[in-house]
């Protein structure tokens, strides 16, 4: 006669038991310092309101800058109807969308409900709760906002592609103030650089999200019948090959994005002179 016994699972009741003999807690433990680590800084580095431009240079939190004192602003100044108990930043008209984008990316709801809300913190290791309703009721189900703030980051790789080319455009100066009415010289420092490598990581992530996935390749139960058909497999095609590396995608443009604006800031400040090429 079969003799048939349960597995036993490593994992024991409450928040973080567990059998586990691994550093199974090393992997959210990096994840929350980073993102913490991100967050924290943004939201510092948002509420400045100063050191965001240099030259040609913009820092990828202010832009596009709608408002502001600086010469990249789209409708001139700090506009009149902005609340006078609050302060103002450029950046705070903006950031939201990138932000929102990134808080509802399936790849980091999965690292901030692991590390951060331990909710589960790892497989095999017990969690505080034992009851899960998921996303599809409230608050979590905001969440499927996703799709929505997908369209304005690819509204925003424009923006930024814009400012990487700007970045080339060099005022004609005359000894060393800008001429009246002067024109701009084509010229590359290091912030060019960085400029231009910050929206190549970014459509490297952004072209790799799920619901980008989904609207291009979803709904279609043949992808050779017809002309479009093609044109979507190939489409489906890029965005799978981003996807499968969204995870990594997301951290080098995460670091990328608030590179830039250190960049930016600290040469804005005076503190770290610009590399200029030519
Ligand atoms: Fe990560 Fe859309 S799923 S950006």
């Amino acid at each position: 006669m079969n003799q048939t016994t349960s597995p036993v699972l490593p994992q024991g009741a409450g928040l973080g038991a567990t059998l586990r003999r691994d550093l199974w807690w090393l992997g959210p433990a990096a994840t929350a310092v980073g993102l913490l680590a991100f967050v924290i800084y943004s939201t510092w580095a948002a509420l400045q309101g100063t050191n965001f431009w240099a030259g040609p240079y913009i820092s990828p939190f202010y832009s596009p800058e709608l408002f502001g004192d600086g010469p990249h602003a789209w409708f001139g100044p700090k506009p009149t109807w902005w609340p006078g108990a609050l302060p103002f930043s450029p950046a705070l008209l903006v950031l939201w969308a990138p932000g929102g984008f990134r808080l509802t990316c399936y790849y980091y709801r999965k690292a901030y409900y692991r590390s951060i809300w331990l909710d589960p913190v790892a497989c095999a290791v017990g969690e505080a709760r034992s009851s899960f309703r998921g996303e599809n009721s409230f608050p979590l189900i905001w969440q499927n906002i996703h799709r929505y703030f997908m369209y304005l980051a690819v509204l925003f790789i424009a923006f930024l592609s814009y400012d990487a080319v700007r970045s080339y455009c060099w005022e004609t100066h005359a000894n060393g103030t800008p001429v009246a009415g002067g024109g701009h010289v084509f010229g590359m420092g290091l912030g060019s650089l960085v400029l231009t490598l910050n929206p190549l990581f970014l459509a490297s992530y952004t072209f790799g999200c799920h619901s980008l996935r989904h609207l291009v390749g979803g709904k279609k139960d043949c992808f050779s019948c017809t002309a479009s058909s093609r044109t979507r497999y190939q489409a489906w095609r890029f965005v799978s090959a981003l996807n499968r590396h969204h995870q990594l995608w997301a951290w080098v443009s995460l670091f990328m994005v608030g590179f830039s604006d250190i960049y930016v800031r600290l040469v804005a400040a005076g503190t770290w002179p610009d590399i200029r090429f030519f």
